[in-house]
């Protein structure tokens, strides 16, 4: 006889399991998120599988484990490609997070386009029309428009609508846009919810696995930051990648977080055109703006995004604010680390800045997230409160600590020399972080104390 449906409680946040409703979960500790789910009772078709992959289960010894190079499919897309570390996996699972309007669904739009001649592509759209989706697909540039016309579309939400359509005749690549969007009917919760999420995203990592199709999933992320149902898909997918930027930035940067088939936090970035996203394979050049005379407060930086060291500009605006109550703001950088920068110089530096507003900005709308951004912000306050600007040609890096002693940063070598590719000629960084051997063209001061590094600027 068929078990009768139970219900669990399953937290919205981090989507732990309860068997009791309670308060706040044990798990993650957040109040109030526990929801009621009810389980499919009885064997439901796709609970007569044994395995995750969908195989009978069978013990094997490490050694018999036969072991391949990872066969992997260009996106098309370089930058793609090398935030997927290489390429797409068969029977991978990935997962492309990001706010509304960043440009999932063109990217992934162009994606299938591009790989329509070597592999069989299904766009399954829940979100927009057929029409929406096909006319996008004329937008992006000519030579991938002509291609539309071959792209096959569904418009289904219920997921076993989608797997049974598929089944028919098998795609090599299946894009599903968004995940929020679909639901099983075995489950009586609304589509985007928790339980609707996991169950969707399951049903699509078995049906990937079992025929070995690459499954690229949309997942909307929510005002909290986290994508809809955070960590649910997360550990049950391949890659995660996020999306970041701001929807009204000409670029967008794409971040693994997670990659079982390369390294995560690689970034990709793109530029938002209109035929859509353009690859930008060498960032440096496109996030600096080439003054054509030196001005005060602003200072290039070289920080690094995964295994890429990229040049960026930081940009301060140090101004007379009489009266009490001055401005302090980052666009970009962090505002904690600006109020312990300025404590840091007024101390070490004897420079005050308490009755002026400052503003620090990165160039391009690209966020800064390391220490290695300290020295460059400092000297650019500086540079702007002093209305003297640097030399051009300069680059700087390093970590301010509270005693005002400059840190080294990681990947000291590889900042220097893309500051040097870039036709660079001094640099400012940590003692810990002088090159063994000299960079060609490159004159590289080390400092290990905040007073050097205004002196090397004076
Ligand atoms: P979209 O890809 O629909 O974003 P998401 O799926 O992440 O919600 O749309 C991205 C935005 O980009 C949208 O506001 C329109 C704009 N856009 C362009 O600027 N150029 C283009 O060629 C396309 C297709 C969209
Ligand atoms: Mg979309």
């Amino acid at each position: 006889m068929a078990k009768k449906s139970q219900t669990a409680f399953v937290c919205r946040e981090c989507g732990a399991d309860h068997p009791k409703w309670a308060g706040r979960c044990s798990e993650c500790g957040a109040w109030n998120s526990l929801a009621e789910m009810r389980l499919p009772g009885g064997k439901s078709p796709a609970r007569e599988v044994a395995g995750y992959a969908g195989e009978a289960p069978r013990i094997t010894a490490i050694g018999e484990v036969e072991v391949s190079d990872t066969p992997r499919e260009s996106s098309g897309l370089g930058e793609l490609d090398r935030v997927l570390g290489g390429g797409l996996v068969p029977g991978s699972v990935v997962l492309l997070g990001g706010d509304p309007g960043i440009g999932k669904s063109t990217l992934l739009l162009q994606t299938v386009l591009g790989l329509q001649d070597r592999i069989e592509c299904l766009y399954v759209t829940g979100e927009e029309s057929l029409q929406q989706v096909a006319l996008r697909g004329r937008r992006l540039g000519t030579d991938l428009a002509g291609r539309a016309g071959e792209l096959t579309l569904l418009s289904e939400t219920r997921i076993e609508s989608i797997l049974a359509a598929c089944s028919k005749s098998l795609p090599g690549l299946m894009v599903v846009d968004s995940i929020q969007t679909l639901y099983t009917e075995e489950l009586s919760a609304a589509p985007g919810s928790v339980s609707q999420l996991r169950e969707a995203t399951a049903q699509l990592v078995r049906f990937a696995k079992r025929h070995d199709v690459i499954v690229l999933i949309v997942g909307h992320v929510t005002k909290e930051g986290a994508l809809a149902g955070p960590r649910v898909l997360e550990h049950m997918v391949d890659t995660v990648l996020y999306f970041e930027g701001d929807p009204g930035a000409r670029f967008r940067v794409i971040r693994a977080v997670k990659n079982r088939f390369g390294a995560a936090n690689e970034v990709g970035v793109f530029g938002m055109t209109d035929h859509g996203l353009k690859p930008v394979s060498n960032p440096s050049a496109i996030f600096l703006s080439r003054h054509e005379k030196p001005v005060p407060g602003s200072v290039v930086m070289v920080t690094r995004e995964g295994t890429r060291p990229m040049l960026v500009e930081v940009q301060a605006l140090v101004a007379d604010h009489p009266g009490g109550g001055s401005r302090r703001l980052t666009v970009g950088l962090d505002q904690n680390r600006l109020a312990m920068l300025l404590a840091v110089l007024h101390r070490h530096g004897q420079v005050a800045l308490f009755d002026q507003d400052v503003f620090l900005n990165v160039v391009g709308g690209v966020r800064v997230n390391e220490t290695a951004a300290d020295l460059a912000s400092l000297i650019a306050m500086l540079s702007s409160f002093r209305d003297r600007p640097l030399p051009q040609g300069l680059v700087i890096f390093g970590e301010v600590g509270l005693a005002g002693e400059i840190r080294p940063v990681p990947g000291g070598p590889e900042r220097l020399t893309e500051a040097a590719k870039h036709g660079f000629t001094r640099a400012i960084v940590p003692r810990g972080n002088k090159p063994p051997k000299p960079i060609d063209g490159l004159e590289v001061i080390a400092v290990a104390h905040l007073d050097e590094a205004i002196e090397a600027v004076d």
